[in-house]
């Protein structure tokens, strides 16, 4: 099944159908976060195969878009089910690949599965629309405007490395429903999961060249990709930073981006603490806070922020750290530079005044739950996203002064509203500046067909099946003029 994407531990990419080595011969060692071990070695594709690649699906895809919406479900459906059957062994590199705890790397791999079986049907029920031209203009009666949906072409799938392969199928599923080809760029860390999916695409029967494949560093090869000629939109997940670079050069080039996050759980004092501490903390600290939608600070009125800190600290330490295949929750950050900055936040934070709850201890790339609380507006961690494990608790005195601290922010992703006041949690809700609320509930993604959109630094565009296929597609008018 596998087999052929690898050989003596380097992976290949996918191009026109066939599992190819760079004739660069220069490759990029993939270690694992847990331990440093090698998990394997991908190509650093050069530019001259990274045009090879996207003029193979430029030529290809319109054999695939010319396929029947129930034979391009159907290979998705094949796809989901390859996926199903290499679950665990998928999962297994996952965990090794990027420290996510294995049941959670598992799950990644079988919601995908769900995702694409989502993807094929709700393609089945795309449909276009029917226009009079009298319903405007009584002299164009003889107008009738057939509008169905088409292809943009070559989507630039650009993924992050913290769900490599669910938010590369998030892009690579819907683009294909809509009948587009893809140029998959995976995360350098994750793109060996991601090769997986790929080879799971290819099993299930899609064609050669409507998926091609380049490997490699964003940060080298990123801007030709970007910028290429035969590129015809760019569905990119990733930092705020990366994004912005993106957008300043991608001229008019269709976008949609899923970027950054501070995600902010306001807390009213009528809440169940019990059940509200539980969703922080599965919010804050599942795979060790690298989630866009992590919960990423708290508003909680002052005068029930000490009962609150208490319930959030009760469940913190009893968070397992370790060993993803271990079933840690609290596992190695991705790398050194990334648990380099989240010391860096906790320590500012510290210096300033904030109180330390527990955590802030290290042990190279791997953190400790650290929660601080007393955190002020005049702290980096206040308003910088971490993408790791600790959980500022800011203290307000009213509902305005929480919503007002969370609408700062410059990021605009999901909110929480902890309250039993139903009132005031929309009241609350229709203020944030943000994609999603959540009322009593965790910030998080899921269910996947939901529209999921960031705003302000988060985003452009709106995912979640049905939208991403729009997005990935557009109208085209028929206009009939009868005599
Ligand atoms: P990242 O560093 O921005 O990388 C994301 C992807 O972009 C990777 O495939 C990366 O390749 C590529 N890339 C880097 N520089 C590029 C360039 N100049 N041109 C084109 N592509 C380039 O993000 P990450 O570290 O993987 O993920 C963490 C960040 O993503 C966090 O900020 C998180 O909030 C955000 N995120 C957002 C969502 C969401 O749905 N809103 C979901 C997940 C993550 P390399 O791997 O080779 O660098
Ligand atoms: O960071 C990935 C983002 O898509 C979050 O997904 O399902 O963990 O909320 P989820």
């Amino acid at each position: 099944m596998f087999s052929d994407i690898i050989k003596n531990g380097e992976y290949k990419n996918l191009v026109n159908g066939k599992w190819v080595e760079s004739s660069s011969k220069e490759l990029i060692s993939i270690s694992s976060p847990v331990d440093g071990s090698l998990v394997g070695k991908v190509q650093a594709m050069s530019m001259e195969e990274a045009d090879i690649a996207i003029h193979g699906v430029k030529t290809s895809y319109r054999v695939w878009a010319e396929k029947s919406i129930s034979e391009r479900a159907a290979v998705l459906h094949k796809t989901a089910d390859i996926l199903e059957e290499y679950s665990k062994q998928i999962g297994k590199i996952l965990a090794w690949e990027i420290a996510k705890e294995y049941g959670s790397a598992v799950t990644e791999v079988t919601r995908t599965a769900e995702f694409i079986r989502f993807t094929a049907e709700q393609g089945k029920r795309m449909q276009g629309e029917t226009l009079y031209g009298d319903s405007f203009d009584e002299k164009a009666k003889n107008k009738i405007s057939i509008v169905t949906r088409e292809p943009l072409g070559v989507i630039l799938a650009i993924a992050p490395f913290n769900y490599p392969v669910n938010l590369s199928a998030s892009k690579i599923a819907p683009a294909l429903m809509a009948g587009n080809g893809v140029l998959f760029k995976p995360p350098t860390q994750g793109a060996i999961s991601a090769l997986h999916l790929i080879r799971a695409f290819q099993m299930a029967g899609v064609p050669d060249g409507v998926i091609n494949t380049v490997t490699g560093r964003g940060s080298i090869i990123g801007d030709y990709l970007i910028t290429h000629k035969d590129v015809d939109m760019i569905n990119f997940t990733g930092s705020t930073e990366v994004g912005k670079h993106i957008a300043k050069i991608a001229g008019m080039m269709p976008i949609i981006m899923e970027l950054g996050g501070k995600d902010a759980a306001i807390v009213l004092e009528d809440v169940d603490l019990e059940d509200t501490a539980e969703n922080i903390v599965k919010g804050a600290f599942s795979y060790s806070g690298q989630r866009c939608t992590a919960v990423k600070r708290v508003l909680v009125m002052d005068e029930i922020a000490d009962s609150l800190v208490g319930k959030i600290k009760e469940r913190v330490e009893k968070l397992k750290v370790g060993n993803p295949m271990d079933g840690a929750t609290i596992t190695p950050l991705i790398d050194d530079r990334a648990a380099e900055f989240v010391q860096e936040l906790i320590d500012d934070a510290i210096t300033k005044g904030a109180i330390l709850i527990l955590g802030n201890k290290r042990e190279k790339n791997l953190l400790y739950p650290t929660v601080l609380d007393q955190v002020k507006i005049d702290m980096r961690i206040a308003w910088e996203e971490p993408f790791g494990p600790v959980l500022p608790v800011i203290r307000v005195k009213s509902i305005e002064e929480a919503i007002s601290i969370a609408n700062r922010s410059e990021y605009g992703l999901q909110s929480s509203v902890f309250t039993k006041n139903i009132d005031k949690a929309f009241y609350i809700a229709r203020k944030l500046e943000v994609g999603t609320v959540q009322i009593n509930n965790k910030t998080e993604r899921g269910p996947d067909h939901f529209p999921f959109l960031g705003v302000k630094s988060s985003g452009m565009g709106t995912q979640g099946i049905k939208y991403s296929i729009e997005a990935m597609s557009r109208p085209k008018a028929i206009v009939i003029n009868l005599k």
